[in-house]
C-alpha cells in the first residue's frame, strides 16, 4: 500500500464527504447494533428473502426478538448472494470492501475464502469498530479496515482480484468510483455491487426516493448511470439482478419491529410503485 498516514485532512476531501462521515460516526442505531450482536456480523444494508411469518406469533415478550434475529438472518443472506458473485477466489487473493461499514460483509467473505480482505470506510468510529470485530475473532491479521476514500484508496494497481459495495455506491461519482475500481482490479477481476437505484423508465427521482436521499445524506443514482460508468471504465457486466421482489418482505417485516427507524414506508412504497430498484450488478474487469 502506498498511501501516507490517513488523515481528515486527506480522507475527507469534500463537505459532503464529511457530513457522510460525520452521519456515520454518530450513527448508533438499534436497527443495526441489536442486530449484529446476534453473532458479531454487524450489518448496515437491508435484506432479501421471505421471512418466516411464525415470527410474529408466539409469545408477545419475545417477539421483537424473533423478529430481530429474523431479519439479521435475511441481512446475512444478502450478504451470501453478493459473495457468491464474486467467482472463483482463493486463500491467496486480495479482496476489497469498498464503504465496509462494521464490516460484517468483509468478516463473511474470509470465512468463506480465506482470503485477505481489507475494507475502507470514510467513517473512523466504523473503521474502529471494524477492526475490533476482527481482533475478537483472531482473523486481525487477514481482515483489515482502514480510514480510506473509496475514491483515492492508496491500493495497489493490478493488485485485487475482487471489489465489491454493499449499498455504498450512493455516495459517491459512480464513474470516479469504477475508474478506481477499474485502476486497482487485475485482469479479469470481479467487481459486485448491491444498490438501490432509481428507475429511468418511471422517469425522475420519485418523491419516495427524494425521502430516501434525505434520510440517508445519499445521491441514489438512475440505473441507466450504472451501465454508461461501468463501461466507461472497462468493466463488463456478467451478471445483473433484479432483487426488488426479495427485498420486500424484509421491509415489511422490519415496518412490524420495535427498530423501524420511519424511513420503512418510503422504501415500500418506492419499491411498490416501480420508481426503486434493488440491484445486483456483478462485473468482469477487462
Ligand atoms: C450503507 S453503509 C454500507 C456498509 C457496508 N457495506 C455494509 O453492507 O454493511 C455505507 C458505507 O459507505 C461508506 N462510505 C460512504 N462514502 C464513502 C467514501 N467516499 N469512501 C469510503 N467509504 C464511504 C460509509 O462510511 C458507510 O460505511
Amino acid at each position: 500500500m502506498t498511501m501516507t498516514t490517513p488523515t481528515v485532512a486527506n480522507v475527507l476531501h469534500t463537505a459532503y464527504q464529511k457530513s457522510v462521515a460525520s452521519y456515520w460516526n454518530n450513527e448508533r442505531h438499534p436497527v443495526n447494533l441489536l442486530l449484529g450482536d446476534i453473532d458479531g456480523l454487524y450489518h448496515h444494508h437491508y435484506g432479501i428473502g421471505d421471512y418466516d411469518p411464525s415470527v410474529l406469533k408466539g409469545p408477545e415478550d419475545t417477539r421483537d426478538d424473533r423478529i430481530i434475529a429474523e431479519m439479521h438472518r435475511l441481512e446475512t443472506t444478502q450478504a451470501k448472494v453478493l459473495l457468491d458473485h464474486l467467482g472463483d477466489i482463493s486463500s491467496s487473493d486480495h479482496l476489497l470492501d469498498a464503504g465496509c461499514g462494521r464490516g460484517g460483509t468483509s468478516l463473511m467473505a474470509h470465512q468463506r475464502f480465506g482470503a485477505q480482505v481489507d475494507g475502507v470506510s470514510i467513517s473512523e468510529q466504523q473503521v474502529q469498530f471494524a477492526n475490533d470485530q476482527a481482533r475478537q475473532r483472531g482473523v486481525a491479521d487477514k481482515v483489515r479496515f482502514h480510514f480510506r476514500n473509496m475514491l483515492d484508496t492508496g491500493f495497489e494497481t493490478g493488485s485485487l482480484r475482487g471489489i465489491w459495495n454493499n449499498e455504498s455506491t450512493m455516495y459517491v461519482d459512480l464513474f470516479e468510483l469504477f475508474a478506481e475500481h477499474a485502476r486497482q482490479l487485475e485482469f479479469g477481476g470481479r467487481y459486485v455491487c448491491i444498490t438501490g437505484c432509481y428507475n429511468d423508465v418511471t422517469g425522475g427521482r420519485s418523491r419516495a426516493v427524494s425521502r430516501i436521499d434525505e434520510h440517508y445524506i445519499c445521491n441514489i443514482h438512475p440505473r441507466s448511470d450504472y451501465f454508461r460508468a461501468l463501461a466507461a471504465n472497462n468493466l463488463i457486466p456478467i451478471n445483473v439482478i433484479d432483487l426488488t421482489a426479495d427485498t420486500i418482505p424484509y421491509w415489511e417485516l422490519r415496518a412490524k419491529s420495535s427498530v423501524a427507524t420511519g424511513i420503512e414506508q418510503p422504501f415500500l412504497t418506492a419499491y411498490r410503485e416501480g420508481s426503486f430498484h434493488y440491484l445486483l450488478i456483478a462485473a468482469d474487469r477487462i
